[in-house]
């Protein structure tokens, strides 16, 4: 997978060179470029942004220099064409199965709004997806932008050694996961769970389940609807 990030702040995506997406792109299984915006401005003083139409606070970014770095960016390979992503609180949420869906396309394209946002001319233009991680307010994209690309690229096969450990991921049978134990067996006076050290692979499985579901009900009932819920699954959660 290619991934084009196009910010005022290229530093910014620095962490991408370290850990699980540094590896990944060390091993080429991604191919990750960033790009200054202000490349893309004539001025002297390399303008981004300019004052919203209609008033209020803030800055927005100009569609110029967005354009020139959309056309450059994504017309550098004519023979595709890659799906473009605008981080933003109004966006659409950021789910594991979204990231599923990304993690499925050969390229990707982040533009990183700063300030109020981009002119929405040149969103409605280019963008694919809008995209948001949360319901809270962020100072621009490029924090969103390093979660998203993170939760797509450990979902790139070949990423993670073990594909086992994405099939037990929180969300991935649409549960939370529930807790995880390993050495010493009692540690300031805490037990790890006796199943867990039984060796019975059936009995492990069900106290998993039975914890993953237990976690669900408590913190998010609301993804419980979605779940396909067995009837021992039910009086689990009836306990
Ligand atoms: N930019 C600012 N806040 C954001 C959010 N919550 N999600 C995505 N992009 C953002």
């Amino acid at each position: 997978m290619r991934i084009d990030v196009v910010t005022i702040f290229p530093e910014y995506l620095r962490p991408l060179e370290l850990a699980l997406v540094g590896r990944a792109a060390a091993r080429d299984l991604v191919d990750i470029h960033t790009h200054d915006l202000r490349q893309w401005t004539h001025d002297i003083h390399r303008t981004v942004d300019d004052s919203p139409y209609g008033g209020g606070p803030g800055m927005v970014m100009r569609p110029e220099p967005w354009d020139g770095a959309l056309r450059e960016v994504c017309e550098r390979d004519p023979s595709r064409r890659p799906r473009v992503v605008v981080p933003t609180p109004a966006g659409r949420p950021f789910t594991q199965s979204y990231a599923a869906e990304l993690a499925a396309q050969d390229w990707l394209v982040f533009c990183c709004g700063r300030y109020e946002g981009i002119d929405g001319r040149v969103v409605d233009a280019w963008a694919d997806d809008e995209i948001s991680i949360g319901d809270y307010v962020l100072a621009g994209g490029e924090a969103a932008t390093l979660v998203i690309v993170e939760a797509v690229t450990r979902l790139l096969p070949g990423v993670v050694g073990n594909a086992e450990s994405l099939t037990d991921d929180s969300f991935a049978h649409g549960l939370l996961e529930g807790p995880v134990y390993t050495r010493p067996p009692v540690w300031e006076g805490r037990a790890v769970p006796e199943v867990l050290r039984s060796g019975d692979h059936a009995a492990i499985a069900r106290w998993r389940r039975d914890e993953a579901l237990l976690r669900t009900g408590r913190r998010r009932p609301e993804l419980l609807e979605r779940v396909d819920l067995s009837e021992r699954d039910r009086s689990v959660l009836a306990r």
